[in-house]
């Protein structure tokens, strides 16, 4: 296959980065996706452009031929959530570790180009320092926290031993259009825009002064396309910080969405959730230095943008 493949393509930011793809000049884009949470309908308008295999990245023999020949696979398919890792642990250590695995063998044996990993954030755990550097020690507090680390070490042992490109990209609690808010453990954001849009109060759990660098799905596309990109003498067998540099505590945020739709709802208080993070917050200079990082869109800009995409489609 030669046109880039995306694993999860279908979901909330495997979908963006599609767009991304075909907006950069790929005539075509592959994607694979279980649509266990990925759905066809994200991809509505690009779907022309797009050979969707639902396919499982947990069953080897049957991804090996889609990503044969790739020349970038994007391995975004996951199950994503700290609070499902802990209270259902076995699916998802199936799919972030095993299914990566898998991923990670099939591009060895077909011969692809490049794989860029969907890593996460919550790899770093609680630091004391803040922000928070690829060179700082690992402490994961969670199930999937462990589980995307191990997915990164993955993808830098395939590119010692096998001769595997790979970049790991940690992205930093990305939000934007298409983030599903109907689930429990969806993003955060998600889950504030459907109730500002009710005008309903948000639970928050705990006291609402931890803190995220929330990061707009279209500056992660954005990066995964510049690690796709970047000289492997540099980059290949890496880890960066996808995220903005910026931090913004829930209480806050809550208020911004207030005062952008023009309304006053105190939020709701909660006990705090197991496995939870304090504090987020990328340091972007090796991103910036080696992949060309350069977000472009202010917390805000994010905000607004998303904040309309939920009011046209809830
Ligand atoms: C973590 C990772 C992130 C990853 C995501 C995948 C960290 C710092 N970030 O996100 O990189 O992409 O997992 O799922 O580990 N909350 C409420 N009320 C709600 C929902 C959530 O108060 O209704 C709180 C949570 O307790 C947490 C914050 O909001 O403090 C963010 O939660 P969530 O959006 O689920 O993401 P993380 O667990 O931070």
């Amino acid at each position: 296959m030669s046109i880039p493949v995306v694993t999860g393509g279908a979901g909330f930011i495997g979908s963006a980065l599609v767009r991304a793809l075909l907006a950069h000049g790929a005539p075509r884009v592959a994607v694979i996706d279980n649509l266990s949470s990925g759905k066809e309908a994200n991809l509505a308008e690009v779907r022309g452009r797009v050979e969707l295999h639902v396919a499982d990245i947990r069953d080897y023999s049957r991804i090996a031929p889609l990503l044969q020949g790739a020349p970038v696979v994007y391995h975004l398919a996951a199950i994503p959530s700290v609070p499902r890792s802990i209270s259902d642990p076995v699916p998802s250590h199936e799919a972030n570790i095993d299914g990566t695995f898998h991923v990670l063998r099939a591009c060895v044996d077909g011969r692809v180009g490049r794989v860029v990993y969907a890593a996460s954030s919550s790899a770093y755990g609680d630091t004391e320092v803040l922000p928070k550097s690829e060179s700082m020690a690992p402490r994961p507090r969670s199930p999937y926290a462990l589980q995307k680390l191990t997915g990164e070490y993955y993808c830098a042992v395939f590119t010692s031993c096998y001769g595997l490109e790979t970049v790991s990209l940690r992205f930093f609690n990305v939000f934007g259009p298409r983030q599903d808010p109907s689930s429990p453990y969806s993003g955060v954001l998600s889950i504030f825009m459907k109730r500002l849009l009710e005008r309903r109060p948000p639970v928050i759990f705990g006291d609402g002064e931890q803190s995220r660098d929330f990061t707009y799905v279209e500056d992660v596309a954005e990066l995964c396309l510049k690690a796709a990109r970047a000289p492997a003498a540099v980059v290949s067998g890496n880890v960066y910080n996808a995220g903005n540099g910026r931090r913004y505590t829930l209480n806050e945020t809550w208020r911004l969405l207030c005062r952008m739709e023009g309304v006053e709802i105190g939020p709701e208080y909660g006990p705090p959730r197991p496995g939870d993070v304090r504090h987020s917050q990328a340091d972007t200079a090796a991103a910036v230095r080696d992949l060309g990082h350069a977000p472009r869109f202010s917390f805000e800009e994010g905000l607004r943008r998303t904040l309309d995409w939920y009011r046209s489609t809830l």
